[in-house]
């Protein structure tokens, strides 16, 4: 892509755990619907991620960096010090639980991108899944959207309703969402890298 070459759109995920959302990332690029990419890294700040092991499975590049009393800066620079090596274009945050420092996210402003489990901006922030139900909402969904300064409020880019049913745990609510965010994700990522192509 860069400066209107053919190239792939290099894209690097960060993620904490189970890396859902990474796979449904790496599965759309290898399966075309997100064409012209790659995924040229997933990167976890947690070693025992359990979405390590799926995209090793998936041959994709993976790299642990660890906070380990580091401050946020710190550890945030070693994380763009990679992707700069990698010339990587887009970074999606799947599941990733830190939240950037402002010299990561002016490095790449404009692409990273994020993806929240409701309808931003109601509930940001953690559990937004139980923040809906707590709130008696009856229509919930997800929200995929640009990283900047603020907890879960840059620019949204798409987002997609989900229904509250009647008794409703965090855990089937949670479920049904994640079916959609596997959806939006690609969607959402498709659509960025036509517009920065
Ligand atoms: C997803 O619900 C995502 O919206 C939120 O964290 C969860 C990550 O799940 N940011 P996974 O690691 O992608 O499976």
């Amino acid at each position: 892509m860069a400066e209107g070459s053919a190239q792939k759109a290099r894209i690097a995920i960060l993620i904490s755990g189970r890396g859902s959302n990474m796979i449904a990332l790496a599965d759309a690029v290898r399966g075309g619907s997100i064409p012209n990419a790659e995924v040229a890294i997933v990167i976890s700040d947690q070693p025992n991620a359990a979405g390590l092991d799926q995209a090793k499975k998936r041959r994709l590049e993976t790299l642990v960096i660890e906070r380990r009393g580091r401050t946020r800066e710190e550890h945030d620079r070693q994380i763009v010090a990679e992707l700069r090596e990698r010339k990587i274009d887009l970074v999606c945050l799947a599941g990733y639980m830190r939240v950037l420092s402002s010299e990561f996210i002016n490095t790449y402003r404009g692409r990273i991108l994020n993806i929240h489990p409701s309808l931003l901006p109601s509930f940001p922030g953690l559990n937004a899944q139980k923040q809906a139900l707590d709130e008696g909402a009856t229509i919930s969904g997800c929200t995929v959207h640009y990283v900047d300064e603020t907890l879960d409020g840059g620019p949204i880019i798409v987002q997609r309703d989900v229904p509250v049913h009647e008794g409703d745990t965090v855990e089937s609510l949670s479920e049904r969402i994640l079916i959609e965010e596997h959806k939006l994700y690609p969607e959402a990522v498709k659509r960025v890298l036509e517009q920065i192509e």
